[in-house]
Protein backbone atom coordinates (compact mmCIF):
# COMPACT_ATOMS: atom_id res chain seq x y z
CA UNK A 1 0.00 0.00 0.00
CA UNK A 2 1.15 3.18 -0.89
CA UNK A 3 1.63 6.27 1.50
CA UNK A 4 -1.01 8.55 0.49
CA UNK A 5 -3.15 5.24 0.05
CA UNK A 6 -2.48 4.37 3.64
CA UNK A 7 -3.00 8.22 4.93
CA UNK A 8 -6.22 8.29 3.61
CA UNK A 9 -7.28 5.00 5.23
CA UNK A 10 -6.43 6.52 8.44
CA UNK A 11 -8.02 9.74 7.90
CA UNK A 12 -11.37 7.74 7.04
CA UNK A 13 -11.14 5.29 10.02
CA UNK A 14 -11.30 9.01 11.91
CA UNK A 15 -14.56 9.76 10.60
CA UNK A 16 -17.78 9.56 11.60
CA UNK A 17 -20.71 7.31 10.64
CA UNK A 18 -22.59 10.32 9.16
CA UNK A 19 -19.38 9.98 6.74
CA UNK A 20 -21.31 13.07 4.27
CA UNK A 21 -19.21 16.05 5.23
CA UNK A 22 -21.26 19.11 3.86
CA UNK A 23 -19.57 22.44 3.44
CA UNK A 24 -20.02 25.17 6.12
CA UNK A 25 -23.59 26.63 6.82
CA UNK A 26 -26.13 26.58 9.20
CA UNK A 27 -27.91 23.27 10.77
CA UNK A 28 -30.51 21.66 8.25
CA UNK A 29 -34.04 21.52 9.17
CA UNK A 30 -36.82 20.28 6.74
CA UNK A 31 -40.57 21.69 7.06
CA UNK A 32 -41.32 19.72 3.44
CA UNK A 33 -39.88 17.78 1.32
CA UNK A 34 -38.45 21.00 -1.36
CA UNK A 35 -36.97 22.85 1.44
CA UNK A 36 -33.74 20.47 0.65
CA UNK A 37 -31.06 21.21 -1.15
CA UNK A 38 -28.97 18.48 -1.28
CA UNK A 39 -29.69 14.80 -1.20
CA UNK A 40 -27.85 14.24 2.02
CA UNK A 41 -29.83 17.34 3.90
CA UNK A 42 -32.83 14.09 4.48
CA UNK A 43 -29.95 11.82 6.05
CA UNK A 44 -30.26 13.91 9.65
CA UNK A 45 -34.07 14.15 9.76
CA UNK A 46 -34.19 10.18 8.59
CA UNK A 47 -31.54 10.02 11.57
CA UNK A 48 -34.20 11.20 14.17
CA UNK A 49 -37.04 9.65 12.46
CA UNK A 50 -35.71 6.38 13.56
CA UNK A 51 -35.15 3.73 15.66
CA UNK A 52 -31.68 2.84 16.37
CA UNK A 53 -31.66 -0.27 14.81
CA UNK A 54 -33.28 0.48 11.78
CA UNK A 55 -31.00 3.67 11.39
CA UNK A 56 -27.99 1.28 11.97
CA UNK A 57 -29.24 -0.89 9.94
CA UNK A 58 -29.31 1.43 6.91
CA UNK A 59 -26.31 3.82 7.54
CA UNK A 60 -23.67 1.40 8.25
CA UNK A 61 -21.19 -0.70 6.42
CA UNK A 62 -18.95 -3.46 7.85
CA UNK A 63 -16.09 -3.57 10.37
CA UNK A 64 -14.80 -0.23 10.86
CA UNK A 65 -17.20 0.85 8.08
CA UNK A 66 -14.19 2.06 5.24
CA UNK A 67 -15.27 0.46 2.11
CA UNK A 68 -18.62 3.16 2.85
CA UNK A 69 -16.66 5.69 3.36
CA UNK A 70 -14.64 5.45 0.89
CA UNK A 71 -17.26 4.44 -1.82
CA UNK A 72 -17.78 8.57 -1.22
CA UNK A 73 -14.52 10.31 -0.52
CA UNK A 74 -13.09 8.75 -4.01
CA UNK A 75 -15.41 10.96 -5.74
CA UNK A 76 -13.08 14.26 -4.51
CA UNK A 77 -9.79 12.58 -5.98
CA UNK A 78 -11.40 12.93 -9.15
CA UNK A 79 -11.51 16.84 -11.01
CA UNK A 80 -14.00 17.65 -13.79
CA UNK A 81 -12.03 18.98 -17.26
CA UNK A 82 -14.63 21.26 -18.76
CA UNK A 83 -14.60 22.29 -22.43
CA UNK A 84 -15.89 25.66 -23.11
CA UNK A 85 -17.48 27.58 -25.80
CA UNK A 86 -19.98 24.58 -26.39
CA UNK A 87 -24.29 25.54 -26.70
CA UNK A 88 -25.23 24.16 -23.39
CA UNK A 89 -28.59 25.72 -23.88
CA UNK A 90 -30.41 22.56 -23.76
CA UNK A 91 -29.29 19.09 -22.48
CA UNK A 92 -30.34 15.74 -22.63
CA UNK A 93 -29.92 13.35 -19.69
CA UNK A 94 -31.53 10.17 -21.74
CA UNK A 95 -29.95 6.95 -22.05
CA UNK A 96 -30.87 4.06 -23.36
CA UNK A 97 -30.94 0.31 -22.37
CA UNK A 98 -32.11 -2.98 -23.22
CA UNK A 99 -34.23 -1.22 -25.87
CA UNK A 100 -35.91 1.09 -23.55
CA UNK A 101 -35.36 4.78 -23.14
CA UNK A 102 -35.13 6.07 -19.74
CA UNK A 103 -35.25 10.30 -19.13
CA UNK A 104 -32.42 10.19 -16.95
CA UNK A 105 -28.86 7.73 -15.76
CA UNK A 106 -29.92 7.79 -11.79
CA UNK A 107 -31.73 4.62 -11.31
CA UNK A 108 -33.09 3.58 -7.71
CA UNK A 109 -30.78 0.60 -6.20
CA UNK A 110 -32.51 -2.29 -4.55
CA UNK A 111 -32.70 -1.86 -0.95
CA UNK A 112 -34.40 -4.22 1.28
CA UNK A 113 -37.22 -4.13 4.22
CA UNK A 114 -38.20 -0.69 3.15
CA UNK A 115 -41.28 -0.61 5.31
CA UNK A 116 -38.88 -0.30 8.20
CA UNK A 117 -37.86 3.29 6.77
CA UNK A 118 -41.83 4.29 5.93
CA UNK A 119 -45.03 2.37 6.07
CA UNK A 120 -45.58 2.77 2.87
CA UNK A 121 -41.83 1.40 2.06
CA UNK A 122 -41.28 0.03 -1.66
CA UNK A 123 -44.57 1.25 -2.64
CA UNK A 124 -44.23 4.68 -2.00
CA UNK A 125 -40.70 3.99 -3.62
CA UNK A 126 -42.43 2.68 -6.97
CA UNK A 127 -44.84 5.70 -6.82
CA UNK A 128 -42.08 7.96 -7.27
CA UNK A 129 -40.12 6.03 -9.70
CA UNK A 130 -43.35 6.54 -11.78
CA UNK A 131 -43.81 9.73 -11.51
CA UNK A 132 -39.69 10.40 -12.64
CA UNK A 133 -40.00 7.76 -15.00
CA UNK A 134 -37.00 5.84 -12.88
CA UNK A 135 -35.82 2.46 -13.11
CA UNK A 136 -36.51 0.83 -10.08
CA UNK A 137 -34.72 -1.74 -8.66
CA UNK A 138 -36.85 -4.17 -6.20
CA UNK A 139 -34.82 -6.24 -3.59
CA UNK A 140 -35.38 -10.21 -2.92
CA UNK A 141 -36.07 -9.06 0.68
CA UNK A 142 -39.01 -6.60 -0.40
CA UNK A 143 -41.11 -5.71 2.53
CA UNK A 144 -44.04 -5.35 -0.47
CA UNK A 145 -44.42 -7.37 -3.38
CA UNK A 146 -43.57 -7.58 -7.19
CA UNK A 147 -47.30 -7.89 -8.31
CA UNK A 148 -47.81 -5.05 -5.96
CA UNK A 149 -44.82 -2.91 -6.34
CA UNK A 150 -45.51 -3.21 -10.27
CA UNK A 151 -48.56 -2.13 -9.88
CA UNK A 152 -47.69 0.80 -8.25
CA UNK A 153 -44.95 1.51 -10.69
CA UNK A 154 -47.14 1.37 -13.77
CA UNK A 155 -44.82 -1.34 -15.09
CA UNK A 156 -42.87 -4.22 -13.79
CA UNK A 157 -39.98 -3.25 -11.94
CA UNK A 158 -36.26 -5.02 -12.39
CA UNK A 159 -35.73 -7.65 -9.80
CA UNK A 160 -32.87 -8.03 -7.91
CA UNK A 161 -31.90 -11.72 -7.10
CA UNK A 162 -30.42 -12.73 -3.70
CA UNK A 163 -30.15 -16.83 -4.73
CA UNK A 164 -32.16 -18.77 -2.46
CA UNK A 165 -30.12 -21.82 -0.94
CA UNK A 166 -32.37 -24.51 -3.16
CA UNK A 167 -32.27 -24.54 -7.14
CA UNK A 168 -36.14 -25.38 -6.84
CA UNK A 169 -36.97 -22.40 -4.61
CA UNK A 170 -35.01 -20.28 -7.18
CA UNK A 171 -36.84 -21.57 -10.12
CA UNK A 172 -39.70 -20.96 -8.02
CA UNK A 173 -39.06 -17.15 -7.02
CA UNK A 174 -37.29 -16.75 -11.04
CA UNK A 175 -40.72 -17.53 -12.54
CA UNK A 176 -43.11 -15.55 -10.14
CA UNK A 177 -40.89 -12.53 -10.95
CA UNK A 178 -40.88 -13.80 -14.62
CA UNK A 179 -44.70 -13.88 -14.71
CA UNK A 180 -45.33 -10.50 -12.99
CA UNK A 181 -43.14 -9.28 -16.43
CA UNK A 182 -39.87 -8.18 -15.20
CA UNK A 183 -37.44 -7.07 -17.73
CA UNK A 184 -34.20 -7.63 -16.04
CA UNK A 185 -33.38 -9.68 -13.18
CA UNK A 186 -29.64 -8.44 -11.60
CA UNK A 187 -28.45 -11.37 -9.10
CA UNK A 188 -26.24 -9.98 -6.28
CA UNK A 189 -22.91 -11.64 -5.45
CA UNK A 190 -20.99 -9.54 -3.37
CA UNK A 191 -23.15 -11.84 0.12
CA UNK A 192 -21.98 -15.20 -1.13
CA UNK A 193 -19.31 -14.70 1.91
CA UNK A 194 -21.27 -13.72 4.81
CA UNK A 195 -20.19 -10.46 5.84
CA UNK A 196 -19.89 -8.95 9.71
CA UNK A 197 -22.29 -5.88 10.09
CA UNK A 198 -20.87 -4.88 13.26
CA UNK A 199 -21.85 -0.80 13.70
CA UNK A 200 -25.19 -2.17 12.97
CA UNK A 201 -25.40 -4.35 15.66
CA UNK A 202 -24.16 -2.10 18.09
CA UNK A 203 -27.06 0.33 16.93
CA UNK A 204 -29.40 -2.40 17.74
CA UNK A 205 -27.88 -3.17 21.29
CA UNK A 206 -28.91 0.87 21.75
CA UNK A 207 -32.52 -0.17 20.93
CA UNK A 208 -35.03 -0.06 23.77
CA UNK A 209 -37.66 -1.70 21.68
CA UNK A 210 -37.87 -5.56 21.86
CA UNK A 211 -37.03 -6.70 18.09
CA UNK A 212 -39.19 -9.92 19.06
CA UNK A 213 -41.78 -7.80 18.57
CA UNK A 214 -41.68 -7.95 14.98
CA UNK A 215 -38.79 -10.49 13.78
CA UNK A 216 -38.37 -13.76 15.03
CA UNK A 217 -34.89 -13.99 14.41
CA UNK A 218 -32.89 -10.91 15.91
CA UNK A 219 -29.77 -10.76 14.76
CA UNK A 220 -29.87 -9.33 11.21
CA UNK A 221 -32.80 -10.66 11.50
CA UNK A 222 -36.09 -9.69 9.04
CA UNK A 223 -39.90 -9.50 9.50
CA UNK A 224 -40.39 -13.15 8.74
CA UNK A 225 -43.88 -12.45 7.96
CA UNK A 226 -43.59 -9.31 5.82
CA UNK A 227 -41.32 -11.07 3.40
CA UNK A 228 -43.13 -11.38 0.53
CA UNK A 229 -41.05 -12.98 -2.00
CA UNK A 230 -40.46 -16.11 -0.03
CA UNK A 231 -44.13 -16.39 0.61
CA UNK A 232 -43.87 -20.66 0.57
CA UNK A 233 -40.75 -20.69 0.53
CA UNK A 234 -37.92 -20.96 2.91
CA UNK A 235 -36.18 -18.16 4.05
CA UNK A 236 -32.53 -18.88 3.06
CA UNK A 237 -30.55 -17.65 0.36
CA UNK A 238 -26.94 -16.81 -0.84
CA UNK A 239 -25.91 -20.54 -0.94
CA UNK A 240 -21.29 -20.20 -0.59
CA UNK A 241 -20.77 -22.97 -2.71
CA UNK A 242 -22.16 -20.56 -6.14
CA UNK A 243 -19.68 -20.88 -8.85
CA UNK A 244 -20.18 -19.56 -12.37
CA UNK A 245 -22.21 -22.91 -13.04
CA UNK A 246 -24.34 -21.38 -11.05
CA UNK A 247 -24.78 -18.46 -13.22
CA UNK A 248 -24.88 -20.77 -16.44
CA UNK A 249 -27.84 -22.82 -14.93
CA UNK A 250 -29.78 -19.12 -13.92
CA UNK A 251 -28.78 -18.52 -17.28
CA UNK A 252 -30.66 -21.20 -18.80
CA UNK A 253 -33.51 -20.74 -16.74
CA UNK A 254 -34.71 -17.05 -17.89
CA UNK A 255 -35.10 -15.17 -20.74
CA UNK A 256 -35.04 -11.76 -18.68
CA UNK A 257 -31.89 -9.42 -19.07
CA UNK A 258 -29.23 -11.50 -16.56
CA UNK A 259 -27.14 -9.00 -14.65
CA UNK A 260 -24.00 -9.33 -11.98
CA UNK A 261 -24.31 -7.23 -9.81
CA UNK A 262 -21.10 -6.96 -7.13
CA UNK A 263 -18.37 -7.32 -9.95
CA UNK A 264 -15.29 -4.87 -9.22
CA UNK A 265 -12.76 -6.42 -11.23
CA UNK A 266 -11.69 -6.97 -15.09
CA UNK A 267 -11.36 -10.89 -14.50
CA UNK A 268 -14.58 -11.02 -13.58
CA UNK A 269 -16.26 -8.70 -15.77
CA UNK A 270 -14.95 -10.97 -18.85
CA UNK A 271 -15.78 -13.94 -17.65
CA UNK A 272 -19.53 -12.20 -16.98
CA UNK A 273 -19.11 -11.98 -20.62
CA UNK A 274 -18.13 -15.55 -21.57
CA UNK A 275 -20.97 -16.54 -19.65
CA UNK A 276 -23.50 -14.69 -21.43
CA UNK A 277 -24.33 -11.88 -18.89
CA UNK A 278 -26.50 -9.38 -20.33
CA UNK A 279 -24.76 -6.68 -18.26
CA UNK A 280 -22.61 -5.84 -14.45
CA UNK A 281 -23.39 -3.53 -12.05
CA UNK A 282 -20.31 -2.41 -10.23
CA UNK A 283 -20.84 -2.26 -6.82
CA UNK A 284 -19.59 -3.42 -3.53
CA UNK A 285 -23.08 -3.57 -1.81
CA UNK A 286 -22.89 0.10 -0.77
CA UNK A 287 -20.01 -0.63 1.37
CA UNK A 288 -22.04 -3.16 3.40
CA UNK A 289 -20.53 -6.59 2.36
CA UNK A 290 -16.36 -6.66 2.41
CA UNK A 291 -13.89 -4.36 4.28
CA UNK A 292 -11.22 -2.44 2.71
CA UNK A 293 -12.02 -2.58 -0.84
CA UNK A 294 -11.91 -0.01 -3.22
CA UNK A 295 -14.35 2.90 -4.38
CA UNK A 296 -16.55 1.03 -6.87
CA UNK A 297 -15.42 4.61 -8.72
CA UNK A 298 -11.98 3.53 -8.68
CA UNK A 299 -12.87 -0.31 -9.96
CA UNK A 300 -15.28 1.36 -12.98
CA UNK A 301 -12.61 1.82 -15.43
CA UNK A 302 -11.43 -1.50 -15.33
CA UNK A 303 -14.66 -3.50 -15.61
CA UNK A 304 -15.57 -0.71 -18.39
CA UNK A 305 -12.51 -1.97 -20.20
CA UNK A 306 -13.17 -5.90 -19.83
CA UNK A 307 -16.87 -5.14 -20.93
CA UNK A 308 -15.25 -3.82 -24.05
CA UNK A 309 -18.62 -1.79 -25.14
CA UNK A 310 -20.30 -5.44 -25.53
CA UNK A 311 -22.49 -5.07 -22.53
CA UNK A 312 -23.77 -2.27 -20.39
CA UNK A 313 -21.82 -1.49 -17.46
CA UNK A 314 -23.81 0.29 -14.40
CA UNK A 315 -22.57 1.64 -11.29
CA UNK A 316 -23.33 2.20 -7.41
CA UNK A 317 -21.99 3.13 -4.15
CA UNK A 318 -21.67 6.42 -2.82
CA UNK A 319 -23.40 8.81 -5.04
CA UNK A 320 -24.37 11.84 -3.25
CA UNK A 321 -24.10 14.69 -5.40
CA UNK A 322 -24.79 15.34 -9.63
CA UNK A 323 -21.06 15.32 -10.11
CA UNK A 324 -20.52 12.15 -8.97
CA UNK A 325 -22.79 10.88 -11.24
CA UNK A 326 -21.25 12.65 -13.93
CA UNK A 327 -17.90 11.19 -13.19
CA UNK A 328 -19.31 7.79 -13.69
CA UNK A 329 -20.95 8.20 -16.51
CA UNK A 330 -17.57 9.93 -17.87
CA UNK A 331 -15.74 6.44 -17.22
CA UNK A 332 -17.77 4.72 -19.03
CA UNK A 333 -21.22 3.42 -16.90
CA UNK A 334 -24.46 3.48 -18.71
CA UNK A 335 -26.37 4.34 -15.56
CA UNK A 336 -25.92 4.94 -11.95
CA UNK A 337 -27.27 3.76 -8.98
CA UNK A 338 -28.60 5.54 -5.39
CA UNK A 339 -29.40 3.94 -2.37
CA UNK A 340 -29.39 5.42 0.96
CA UNK A 341 -30.33 8.86 -0.74
CA UNK A 342 -34.01 7.70 -1.77
CA UNK A 343 -33.88 5.94 1.89
CA UNK A 344 -33.36 8.94 3.75
CA UNK A 345 -35.89 11.07 1.35
CA UNK A 346 -38.33 8.25 2.12
CA UNK A 347 -37.62 8.41 5.52
CA UNK A 348 -38.33 11.69 5.96
CA UNK A 349 -40.75 12.63 3.69
CA UNK A 350 -42.36 9.37 1.89
CA UNK A 351 -43.06 9.21 -2.06
CA UNK A 352 -42.23 13.22 -1.98
CA UNK A 353 -39.11 12.43 0.04
CA UNK A 354 -37.91 9.87 -3.14
CA UNK A 355 -39.30 12.46 -5.85
CA UNK A 356 -36.84 15.23 -4.79
CA UNK A 357 -33.85 13.30 -4.02
CA UNK A 358 -34.63 12.17 -7.95
CA UNK A 359 -34.89 16.14 -8.91
CA UNK A 360 -32.15 17.36 -6.79
CA UNK A 361 -29.83 14.88 -8.49
CA UNK A 362 -30.72 15.26 -12.10
CA UNK A 363 -30.61 19.03 -11.45
CA UNK A 364 -27.13 18.92 -10.24
CA UNK A 365 -26.37 16.27 -13.22
CA UNK A 366 -27.89 18.97 -15.87
CA UNK A 367 -25.55 22.07 -14.10
CA UNK A 368 -22.26 19.63 -14.54
CA UNK A 369 -23.34 18.33 -17.74
CA UNK A 370 -23.58 22.42 -19.07
CA UNK A 371 -20.49 23.48 -17.21
CA UNK A 372 -18.25 20.64 -18.51
CA UNK A 373 -19.64 21.16 -22.40
CA UNK A 374 -21.42 18.07 -22.80
CA UNK A 375 -24.81 18.76 -23.06
CA UNK A 376 -26.04 15.43 -24.10
CA UNK A 377 -25.50 12.17 -22.04
CA UNK A 378 -23.30 10.27 -24.73
CA UNK A 379 -20.95 13.04 -25.61
CA UNK A 380 -19.83 12.44 -21.92
CA UNK A 381 -16.29 10.66 -22.46
CA UNK A 382 -13.04 9.66 -20.32
CA UNK A 383 -11.60 13.64 -21.71
CA UNK A 384 -14.43 15.04 -19.45
CA UNK A 385 -12.46 13.80 -16.17
CA UNK A 386 -9.01 13.82 -14.88
CA UNK A 387 -8.45 10.84 -12.04
CA UNK A 388 -6.55 13.28 -9.67
CA UNK A 389 -4.43 12.54 -5.87
CA UNK A 390 -6.33 12.62 -2.72
CA UNK A 391 -7.58 16.01 -1.62
CA UNK A 392 -9.65 16.22 1.44
C1 LIG B 1 -29.65 -6.07 2.11
O1 LIG B 1 -29.54 -6.14 0.93
C2 LIG B 1 -28.63 -5.59 3.00
O2 LIG B 1 -27.57 -5.14 2.55
O3 LIG B 1 -28.87 -5.64 4.20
Amino acid sequence: MNDSRRRFLRYLAASPLLAHVRAQGPPVTLSSAKDALSVMDFEEPAHKALPPAHWGYMASGVDDDLTLKTNMAAFKRIQLRPRRLVDVSKTDLSIELFGTTWESPIFLCPVGGQKMFHPEGEIAVARAARAKKSIQILSTVTTSSVEDVGKALGRPPWYQLYMPTTWDATEKMVRRVEECGCQALAWTVDLLGGRNTETAERFRRQDTRNCLDCHTNNRGGRPDAALPMFAGLAQTFNPPAATWEYFDRLRKLTKMKLLLKGLDNREDARLAREHGADGIIVSNHGGRAAETLRATIECLPEVVDAAGGQIPVLVDGGFRRGTDVYKALALGARAVGIGRPYIYGLTAFGQEGVEQVLDILRAELTLTMRQCGTPAVKEISRAAVIMGEARL
